[in-house]
């Protein structure tokens, strides 16, 4: 949009004030940063998408623009836990048949989703290409958001990999299990060692109390300290929460269905510590991200 004529119908006082000509050379406002939180856990089941749309929806709850990218492709499940039902999915985007634009479905609270598709042995399926073609197709939003948190699938592969390494921010959820503790580990190694991961955050999941967490934490920051290169911060706790799973029968997050409940209070807890989050640095080089400019065409795959 051209500056001076922004400036003269939004503030059209302001633009008086400063004259027009002046205003036309003023330097356009530096863009918005959007901050991009990857959530992952390597094992399955350990409540990765659970954190991923409550954290979502929290964020939307407190007014922030925020974007929830459903990244389980193939095994999409974002839609069902908030009872949406998309009539098109990355794989239209992919195929060239609508923007990303076009993608984004209006969730409660204003948040918007951008769905995987489920039951597509294509989407289950996708090269690196492709992968990077999803990730450079939210530099055409014309309006980036706030916060974009990405819900990934379970697994080491390539597809969960560059959707986290993708990210400003990797949410670990673990929770209390020998395989979950050993999965989130594999999970680091990969993403420290092929794609120059340095930082985590961890998030104990289904847990009884603050202090299970904490030892849940300590005993995966022990072997990461040890064997690999990475820093792993505790993010915060979710308690197992029998009204979460009721909110998920119901199709709900559970900070929209029962905001009193101990989990609705993690997660705003949560939410609230992410913006006492440190800036996130500049990717390490050849990594793909989320928003660095690039000119994105997700045609052909
Ligand atoms: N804090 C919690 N309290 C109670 N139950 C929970 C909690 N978190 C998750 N669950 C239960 O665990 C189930 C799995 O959660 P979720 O689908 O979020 O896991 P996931 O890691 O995304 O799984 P997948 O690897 O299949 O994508 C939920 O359906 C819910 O029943
Ligand atoms: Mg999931």
């Amino acid at each position: 949009m051209n500056q001076a004529w922004g400036l003269t119908h939004l503030f059209p006082e302001r633009a008086a004030r400063h004259g027009g000509a002046a205003a036309s050379r003023a330097s356009p406002p530096p863009p918005r940063r959007c901050r991009t939180i990857a959530v992952a856990g390597g094992k399955g089941g350990v409540g990765k998408s659970t954190v991923a749309v409550n954290l979502a929806m929290t964020l939307a709850i407190a007014g922030r623009e925020t974007v929830l990218l459903d990244a389980d492709l193939g095994l999409a499940n974002v839609d069902v836990l908030l009872g949406l039902t998309p009539t098109h999915h990355i794989g239209h985007l992919l195929d060239g048949s609508r923007r990303l634009e076009e993608l984004l479905m209006p969730a409660p609270h204003g948040l918007r989703v951008v769905p995987a598709g489920s039951g597509t042995r294509r989407l289950a399926q996708l090269g690196n290409g492709e992968h990077a073609a999803v990730i450079r197709a939210f530099d055409t939003l014309a309006a980036p958001p706030e916060f974009l948190l990405v819900d990934t699938a379970a697994g080491v592969s390539d597809n969960v990999a560059m959707f986290a390494a993708a990210a400003d921010d990797v949410v670990l959820v673990v929770c209390d299990e020998p395989a979950s503790l050993t999965d989130a580990y594999a999970l680091v190694k990969v993403l420290s060692r092929d794609f120059g991961v340095r930082r985590f955050r961890m998030v104990a999941n289904m847990v009884g109390n603050a202090g299970e967490a904490r030892q849940l934490h300590a005993k995966l920051a022990r072997v990461s300290d040890r064997f690999l290169d990475v820093a792993i911060d505790f993010a915060g706790m979710v308690p197992r929460d029998e009204f979460l799973r009721q909110a998920i029968r119901r199709q709900a997050a559970v900070v929209d269905a029962w905001p009193s409940s101990r989990s609705a209070l993690a997660f705003k807890q949560l939410a609230g510590a992410v913006d006492t989050w440190r800036e996130p640095g500049s990717p390490s080089r050849g990594r793909i991200a989320f928003f660095d400019g690039q000119d994105a065409s997700p045609a052909g795959w």
